[in-house]
């Protein structure tokens, strides 16, 4: 029997899980604080930013909200940058990526206050992540460790290939298995788009996270059998439907499902574990920013 690793039942776990940290915090006069800031007209990214706000209300985080026109010029996103980097109110900044292509996302991301950075993209939380010392781990890798644990899924001298080297999942996801920690230990493989036989390296796997963006790159024969399958792709693929689109992950489901021991449904598996995730390094950012001391799940 295949698990089907349900992301919403964890992530709410997560959410309930941080009351009594946000709790405690309140306590000690402080309410938590997430600025995000969307520059772009993409439905995609608004609908994601718009998520991530109303999540922020719902367990007791302030969500400050920004909207920057796509042609604004790049000066204005930095100088609110730095307004937001000095008010006390905020902990959490998140800028949703990707930015249009005169922002340079790369000043952006090292103009935020590292100790405000919940996506933990600022080069020192790179840093620091990579020398085992991680101040805020991102979102979506550390989203994956928790749903590995939530089915009791061992990482520890497993081998685990990621598909995928972007600096939002990728790279964070293998760093983090390779560290020297109960939900890291595993032999990590990183494949790409110069990989020269993906297959042959999937079917080594005992655990495959796909990240790549490709709808259902990674199907059943790609596969052996008893392989945890993490899906990150979140992909509109047409469809004859009202929306015209459905969303499809990078994982063909139903082939690859016939293989896995448990595998991550695309929508519902890591996709509310990245948001849950987010809320937990905006707790954190708070209590570390104040220094109330808490307790996160
Ligand atoms: N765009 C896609 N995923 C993310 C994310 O985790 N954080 C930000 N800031 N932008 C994104």
């Amino acid at each position: 029997m295949t698990t089907i690793i349900d992301g919403n039942a964890v992530a709410e776990e997560i959410r309930s899980g941080l009351t009594d940290a946000i709790d405690a915090l309140e306590d000690a006069g402080v309410k938590p604080g997430l600025a995000t800031v969307l520059m772009s007209d993409d439905p995609a990214s608004q609908t994601y930013v718009s998520m991530k706000q109303r999540d922020c209300e719902e367990v007791g985080i302030e969500a400050f909200d920004y909207e920057l026109d796509p042609d604004t010029p790049a000066d204005e996103l930095y100088s609110l940058v730095d307004d937001l980097n000095a008010d006390d109110d905020v902990h959490g900044i998140l800028v949703q990526m990707p930015v249009p292509d005169h922002v340079d996302d790369r000043t952006v991301l090292r103009r935020i206050d590292p100790a405000k950075d919940v996506d933990g993209f600022h080069p020192e939380n790179v840093g620091r992540l990579v020398a085992g010392d991680a101040r805020f781990k991102p979102c979506t890798p550390h989203g994956v460790q928790k749903l590995l644990a939530s089915v009791d899924v061992e990482t520890e001298g497993a081998d685990v290939v990621v598909v995928g080297r972007s600096d939002i999942v990728g790279k964070p996801m293998a760093n983090l298995l390779i560290q020297k920690a109960d939900d890291g230990n595993a032999t990590v493989t990183v494949c790409h788009s110069r990989t020269k036989d993906l297959a042959a390296k999937t079917r080594e796997a005992d655990i495959v996270v796909a990240a790549v963006g490709v709808p259902e790159l990674i199907t059943g024969d790609m596969l052996s059998e008893d392989t945890v399958v993490i899906d990150v792709g979140v992909n509109r693929v047409d469809a004859d439907n009202e929306k015209g689109y459905k969303l499809v992950g990078d994982v063909e489901f139903d082939s690859a499902k016939e293989k896995a021991s448990a595998i991550t449904p695309v929508p519902g598996g890591v996709g509310p574990m990245t948001r849950a995730m987010l809320l937990w390094n905006t707790v954190k950012a708070a209590a570390e920013a104040e220094g109330v001391d808490v307790d996160l799940p």
